[in-house]
Order: C-alpha cells, then structure tokens, then sequence
C-alpha cells in the first residue's frame, strides 16, 4: 500500500475507503466522524476552554487539513478563549469590510436581526472565499454561534480540491495559467448606491489602503506543504482574468462556479448555540443559507491570516 504521505488524489490504494479525497486519517485522542464523503467531520472529546496539549493540537491540526472543515459542538468560550484557540492556526487579523464584534478589532460578527432582510448580511449569491482580494488571504475562518435560528441558516461548503481534481486535463491546463484580479475598492461606494433597504451591513471605518485591497492570485492554488491543487476562482470580489476582457471572464467564471455546486463535493453544517467551525478559507468555497425569516442568526469570528497564494508555477518557491 502506498504510504500516505506520497499519496496524491487520484492515486490512492485501490479498495481503501476514502473520504475528502483520501484515505482516513487515524485519530487516538479526539474522536472525529466525517460529515459527508467530500468535506467536514465533527470533533467531539475536546474542551476548547482548556489548554490543548500537543499531541491533541496535532491531531485537531490533521484533521482541519484533511477535512478543511472541523465542527466542535458546546464550546461556550469568551472572547479571549477564542482568540487563544484560534492563534493554534495562526496569526488573527481584522478585515477591512466586515463589522467588528463588542468593540474588538480583531473579531467580526455575522448578523442578521429577526426584523431584517437577508441581504444585511454580506454570505453572497454563490459559494466564494473570504477576502481574496488582500495579499495574504484568510487561511481560516473560526466563526462561533451565538444565537441561530431554530430552523435553517445553515452554512455550506464546497471542497475546492475536488472541483479542480474532477476536471479534465485540458481545463486544468488552462486554469493552470491564469491569474485573478480580485478588487474589495468598490464594496463600499456600490453599497451607497444601493437603496437603505437593500445594503450590505460593511465596516464604516477601517485602517487600510486601497493599495490593500487589490491583490492578483492564481486562479489554481497549490497547498505550500503537500503541493495539492485546488480551484481559486471565485465571484466574491472577481474582477477578470489577468489578459483576458471582462466578458470572456465572466463566462469562464460563470462555468466555474457551476462546477462547484455539484452536491458531492459539498457538506452542510447545521449551527446550534455555542457551535465553533473552524474553516479552511484557502481550500474550500463556503455560503451562508438564508433560508429562515424572523429570527436572529448571530455568528462571531476571528481570522487567521494565510500564505500569500501560490500558484502551479510557484510550486518550487515552498
Ligand atoms: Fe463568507
């Protein structure tokens, strides 16, 4: 049997189970359970309020980039209890665009009062990724419910690894080549535009340069360590493709985002009070489901800032 660590998706052990592409990692101190085939488990035997030991660490570290979805239930954790665990992941940052939550500049909340239209909450008409457009975006989001609905506002991921690795060879080939111009320098003065009713609820203020928000990255990513693929292309923030018109961008784009509809690359999370999701921002394309009316939907989080993106061409540079 091939050993795990030379294994690349399409290449595993015939006969072996596979789940999110690969085989099933094995876990002694935390129990996991997988959500779907394609993405996601749920971790359970873990008290995010207590320092995690290393071993522990490891094995939540291994599960989050084989599952890029991790899901711990009942973590009633302060403010500061979630900055500390959300630091295992890397360095926080605030964002330009998103609402911070109770005065800390360093967390942003999602939240949409039971009185109001879906639309005040910026989840988008299409699976996407956080913040493409500054230098190094987000490698994880760890969003933590507060108060959710009783039915519905769900949250969706879609595994980017898979939409790429399903296409054929001569689509991989050209995606392998392009670059993305992704632009957050418009959101503010397109919401202004917008009827009251109809607007985004966006951070009024914020400390960055419009240099910051502006940013060109492959369209295909590759993971720094294990040199995987994935697909990097996505609405949220999508100017065009580098050399190519708005236009043909678009219709590319359009195709793109069809693929990453497909059900089985996907898994859904249903939120409960005090639920935590720690999510890969770099791999996976996520949405909110605004499918609940006249009820509150409050999630905070916090964001650990990602490598800058790689590309196939960058590949050696790791
Ligand atoms: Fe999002």
């Amino acid at each position: 049997m091939a050993s795990r660590s030379n294994m690349v998706a399409g290449q595993v052990a015939a006969g072996e189970p596979i789940v999110a592409g690969l085989p099933m990692p094995e876990f002694k101190r935390i129990s996991v359970e997988p959500i779907s085939g394609a993405c996601g488990c749920e971790i359970s035997g873990v008290d995010l309020r207590e320092p995690l030991d290393a071993e522990m660490l490891d094995e939540i570290m291994k599960a989050f980039e084989h599952f890029l979805v991790i899901v711990f239930r009942d973590q009633d954790l302060t403010p500061e209890q979630h900055k500390a665990f959300s630091r295992h992941f890397g360095e926080i940052t605030e964002l330009p665009q998103a609402p911070i939550y109770d005065g800390h500049r360093d967390m942003q909340e999602v939240r949409r009062e039971a009185h109001e239209p879906e639309n005040v909450v910026p989840s988008f008409e299409h699976f996407h990724t956080d913040s493409p457009f500054l230098l190094q975006p987000p490698k994880c989001i760890v969003m933590r419910a507060l108060e959710v609905p009783q039915w519905g506002g769900d949250t969706a991921f879609s595994n980017a690894y898979l939409v790429y690795e399903h296409m054929s060879d001569g689509l991989k080939t050209l995606l392998d080549g392009l670059q993305v111009v992704y632009s957050g320098k418009d959101i503010w003065s397109k919401n202004e535009k917008l009827a009251p009713e109809k607007r985004l609820r966006l951070r009024e203020t914020h400390g960055f340069t419009e240099d910051q928000l502006e940013s060109i990255h492959p369209a295909v990513r590759v993971h720094p360590v294990t040199g995987r693929k994935a697909l990097f292309a996505t609405t949220a923030y999508f100017k065009r493709f580098v050399g190519w018109s708005e236009e043909e961008s678009r219709a590319l784009l359009a195709y793109l985002q069809s693929l990453a509809q497909h059900l089985h690359y996907h898994c859904r999370i249903k939120w409960r009070k005090d639920t935590l999701i720690v999510w890969d921002n770099r791999f996976t394309l996520h949405r909110g489901v605004h499918d609940f009316k006249y009820e509150r939907r409050h999630l905070i989080r916090t964001t650990v800032v990602g490598e800058r993106p790689l590309g196939p061409g960058d590949a050696a540079r790791s």
